[in-house]
């Protein structure tokens, strides 16, 4: 592996493996392909370790021509699929860009590499690799007493977001099927860490805290997630990505389930602790309950036995370190912050998405 071609790169979980990787080997270029949508930004790179071995290319997944001329010109033989739409109440919004880019944007860069590496023949298969990061939302949702998912239950995906990332798996999966493409495919339980754009659960509850702000749980706050900080989630992909078995998919998951109120309450205290002479202790009197999601999920959790015994993985945090390790980056990260709101919708989302929660 030496010339690695990254897509959306510039986002949360791909600016963090990017950098994951140039500390790791030495060796490698990382190629980064990314559209810059509302939730990629540069800003995300400012602070990349050796940026020498990084190259940024600012395009789209769906744009078979472009991928194709950076698979030859760079002699591209790892590709990492990040790139996609990745927000659940966005894709309730409106799905069409979930169908554009997790589906055909997935099936553009697969035809791009089984045309450049399997069809002209420029790198042995044996040689390259195909990885896909996707989601533990594709399995659909637990109710209570349900065990853990394990590799093998059958997708059942509710939101857009979820079906977008199931068709796009299943796509990855046939051409490894049919085309011997080598592809391996990496499900993960929700992330947390810097650089995630505050629309999500966990930052965003932490910038509204630090404002003063209500913080919106959906429903009753009963529902489950499985969190992980998102540096483990960037191992576990670079050791599937080097040692993992092709054809297989691997879950990845954080091994805890505390309810959204719980995990809420949780950033609450610690934003206590941390911020003695803050005007809003308890920060827990923000919390504001507002009209819960259409389909909500229950309830996730991965069984990650499997990359435990073949890769020798485990999350390293637990979620109190994992949470105050992000909180303390939140803190000092205001000028991202404010560049973050600057150039995204950030603003009309939060207007749009809230208001009619509260006007039900
Ligand atoms: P993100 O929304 O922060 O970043 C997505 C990136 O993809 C952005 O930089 C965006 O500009 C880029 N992008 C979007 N459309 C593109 C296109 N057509 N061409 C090129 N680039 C494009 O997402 P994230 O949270 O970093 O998630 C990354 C991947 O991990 C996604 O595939 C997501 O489904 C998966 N995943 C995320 C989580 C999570 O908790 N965030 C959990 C499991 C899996
Ligand atoms: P989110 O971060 O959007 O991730 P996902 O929907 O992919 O799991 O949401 C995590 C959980 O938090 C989910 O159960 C919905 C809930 N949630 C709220 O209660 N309030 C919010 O403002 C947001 C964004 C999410």
């Amino acid at each position: 592996m030496k010339n690695i071609l990254v897509t959306g790169g510039a986002g949360f979980i791909g600016s963090n493996f990017i950098r994951y990787v140039l500390t790791q080997d030495s060796a490698v270029q990382v190629i980064n392909l990314d559209l810059l949508t509302y939730a990629g930004s540069l800003e995300n790179l400012n602070d990349l370790p050796d940026p020498a071995r990084h190259t940024f290319i600012h395009g789209d997944i769906c744009d078979g021509d472009l991928v194709g001329k950076i698979l030859r010109d760079h002699q591209v033989d790892t590709i990492v699929n990040f790139a996609a739409e990745s927000h659940v109440d966005r894709s309730i919004e409106g799905p069409m860009p979930f169908v554009q880019t997790n589906v055909i944007g997935t099936t553009t860069l697969l035809e791009e590499a089984k045309k450049y590496w399997l069809l002209e023949g420029n790198k042995p298969a044996k040689e390259v690799r195909f990885h896909h990061i996707s989601t533990d939302e594709v399995f659909g949702a637990l109710i209570p007493g349900d065990p853990a998912w394990t590799e093998e239950i059958p997708y059942k995906p509710n939101s857009p977001y979820a079906a977008s990332k199931a068709a796009s798996d299943h796509l990855v999966q046939a051409y490894g099927h049919t085309y011997g493409l080598p592809i391996t495919i990496t499900n993960c339980s929700n992330n947390y860490g810097p650089y995630q754009f505050p629309e999500k659960l966990i930052p965003l509850m932490i910038q509204n805290a630090l404002q003063g702000k209500a913080l919106p749980v959906y429903g009753d706050g009963q529902q489950i997630r499985d969190w992980l900080y998102v540096d483990d989630h960037c191992l576990a992909i670079w050791l599937v990505v080097k040692n993992g078995r092709v054809g297989e998919t691997y879950n990845i998951g954080g091994g805890n389930q505390p309810t959204n109120l719980e995990l809420v309450k949780m950033i609450c205290r610690i934003l206590d602790d941390l911020l003695p002479d803050s005007e809003n202790i308890p920060h827990e009197d923000l919390i504001t309950f507002v009209k819960d999601r259409p389909g909500h999920d229950f309830r996730y959790d991965m069984n990650f036995n499997k990359i435990m015994e073949e890769l020798g993985w485990q999350p390293s945090l637990d979620l109190e370190s994992g949470l105050r390790k992000t909180i303390d980056w939140y803190l000092n990260a205001g000028e991202w912050m404010k560049n973050i709101h600057q150039e995204s919708d950030l603003q009309s989302w939060m207007e749009k998405n809230y208001q009619n929660r509260e006007n039900s």
